[in-house]
């Protein structure tokens, strides 16, 4: 179904993935571990073409991604939808916009000017909305709801899109814990019930251990481990994130640098909304 092979992405001489494969056959839940600079957010980007693939080739049901051009390019990432750290919803924007935000790159940019929203994609935001249990959030301001509620916004802008694939950057990683647990138990509710795949990058161990199917680690843009959460034992997560001190399982991505990427994401997530 998705097969990445020897991917790789230069940044200058710095392969930020370096020659990475695997493959996934059916709609699974993939957690992609690894410490901060590791290559997760770049591999991730890579899939929904974010980002430039230097060499290697992404199958997904028979078609070279990394080929696409143009409008081919766009249906690629309208059905590959993408979730991020920073929510990066619209703050002033009322929650149900912002769901059907995740139609734009299939309407006019006149008709979203002008929120010429139709009825059938009022209903639609709106019955995703209730499953996702914030429907009564439809009205408020996106920037009024706590972390959790707008993270679960982010993700029903991204069924609105129905997408195959929810690509998901660090989507508890600004989280408490019990609304990180609520975001994880909506993406593998989605899995589950829709059969999407989903390819979540995390920062913890112990959550990729509990949701996942399957769990790649990566290492120095490498991927150094490919396997089920039961083989990821203590000495594999010492060899994934490295063995000196710095290796903790309750490790979290809130360095100045994480946020930089954010903010890069941010941006780049705008840009291909308005392409
Ligand atoms: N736009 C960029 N320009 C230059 N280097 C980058 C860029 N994006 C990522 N990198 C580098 O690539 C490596 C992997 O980064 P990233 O994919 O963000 O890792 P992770 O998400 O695992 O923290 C890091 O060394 C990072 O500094
Ligand atoms: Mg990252």
């Amino acid at each position: 179904m998705l097969h990445i092979r020897n991917v790789t992405c230069l940044f200058g001489q710095k392969a930020a993935v370096d020659n990475a494969s695997f493959q996934v056959d059916r709609p699974g839940f993939v957690g992609i571990i690894g410490r901060s600079g590791a290559g997760k957010s770049t591999l991730l980007r890579m899939m929904n073409r974010l980002t430039h693939i230097s060499s290697g080739a992404i199958i997904f049901e028979g078609r070279n991604i990394a080929s696409l051009q143009g409008a081919d390019k766009r249906a690629w990432q309208g059905q590959c939808a993408m979730i991020f750290q920073q929510f990066n919803l619209v703050p002033r924007l009322d929650v149900a916009a912002n769901v059907m935000h995740g139609l734009l790159n299939r309407r006019s940019t006149l008709a979203t000017m002008f929120n010429l929203w139709s009825d059938a994609d009022i209903t639609r935001a709106l019955e995703i909305l209730e499953r996702l249990g914030i429907a009564e959030q439809a009205p408020k301001r996106a920037e009024a709801l706590s972390g959790g509620q707008q993270q679960r916004v982010a993700i029903a802008r991204a069924l609105m899109q129905d997408p195959k694939v929810i690509l998901a950057d660090e989507p508890i990683a600004s989280l408490d814990p019990m609304n990180a647990q609520i975001v994880m138990d909506t993406l593998r509710r989605i899995h589950d019930e829709d059969g999407r795949m989903v390819v979540v990058n995390l920062h913890t161990l112990d959550t990729a251990r509990r949701y996942c199917d399957r769990v790649i680690g990566m290492r120095d843009g490498r991927i150094v481990f490919d396997g089920t959460p039961d083989q990821l034992t203590t000495g594999v997560a010492r060899d994934i994130y490295g063995a000196d001190a710095s290796f903790s399982e309750t490790a979290t991505s809130t360095s100045i640098e994480a946020l930089g990427r954010a903010g890069d994401d941010a941006y780049a997530y705008a840009e291909q909304m308005l392409a």
